[in-house]
């Protein structure tokens, strides 16, 4: 057993795609996996934590000793997502892939296809991350950023807008890493700081990151 720098903290991990219905056999998503946010709520178990893990649809086990509940459009993630935290949270963390829009209407039959073009509405989704961050009793909140470019200038904007303590930016352009696979390396912007890993496994990753979080979110905590 190692050190459990979040022994008696209550953590919710937003993990995994939201699918979209656009009628009874079709859904906009994205490639996420959930590897990275079930990584990281299997390690926050190991540092001690009392862990909600609050999935889009994957096809991953849920590690043992955690507490998941599974959901599917965005819509869901942020109800359940503020029942976890209005039951006690100390640490909020995003990596869920939340689609940013939803199809305006769910058609009731399979939509059928004609000859011309179709074109699709679509609606802003709420923001899980930016909802928990805005609360009263605002738990230590950590976003995650997906980018191609730029990456500093976006994550850095996104932790001011939606009023985080952390970010994690991940460079998704770099093949091999982010979407899916089983590896990923991040820099971390904090107020006063920064951090790069470099290219882990997401395990091993997340445990580095949950240690860097604990200190930031926790620093009085004899560690
Ligand atoms: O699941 P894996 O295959 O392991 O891949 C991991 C990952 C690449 C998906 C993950 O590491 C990651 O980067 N997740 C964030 C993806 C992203 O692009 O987020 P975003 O830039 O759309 O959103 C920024 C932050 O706000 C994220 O913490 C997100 O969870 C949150 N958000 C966004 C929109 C929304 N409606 N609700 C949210 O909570």
């Amino acid at each position: 057993d190692g050190p459990k720098p979040l022994a008696g903290k209550r953590v919710v991990i937003t993990a995994g795609p939201t699918r979209e219905p656009i009628d009874p056999v079709r859904y906009i998503t994205n490639h996420s996996s959930g590897k990275m946010g079930y990584a990281l709520a299997g390690a926050a178990r190991d540092a001690g934590a009392d862990v909600v893990l609050v999935s889009g649809p994957v096809t991953l086990d849920c590690p043992p000793g955690v507490r998941r509940e599974s959901v599917n459009t965005a819509e869901e993630m942020l109800q359940a997502a503020e029942a976890a935290v209005e039951a006690g949270c100390d640490l909020f963390i995003a990596t869920a892939a939340v689609a940013d829009y939803r199809p305006e209407t769910c058609a009731g039959d399979k939509i059928k296809k004609s000859r011309g073009s179709m074109s699709l509405a679509l609606v802003r989704n709420p923001d899980t991350l930016a909802t928990i961050a805005a609360r009263a009793d605002k738990p230590f909140t950590v976003g995650f950023a997906a980018e191609t470019r730029d990456v500093e200038h976006y994550a850095r904007d996104k932790m001011a807008r939606k009023q985080l303590d952390m970010i994690v930016a991940n460079d998704v352009s770099r093949p091999g890493l982010g979407f899916n696979s089983d590896h990923n390396a991040v820099t971390v912007f904090w107020q006063t700081g920064s951090r790069t890993f470099e290219p882990a496994s997401k395990p091993a990753l997340a445990r580095d990151l949950l240690t860097l979080i604990a200190q930031q979110a926790f620093p009085l905590d004899a560690n």
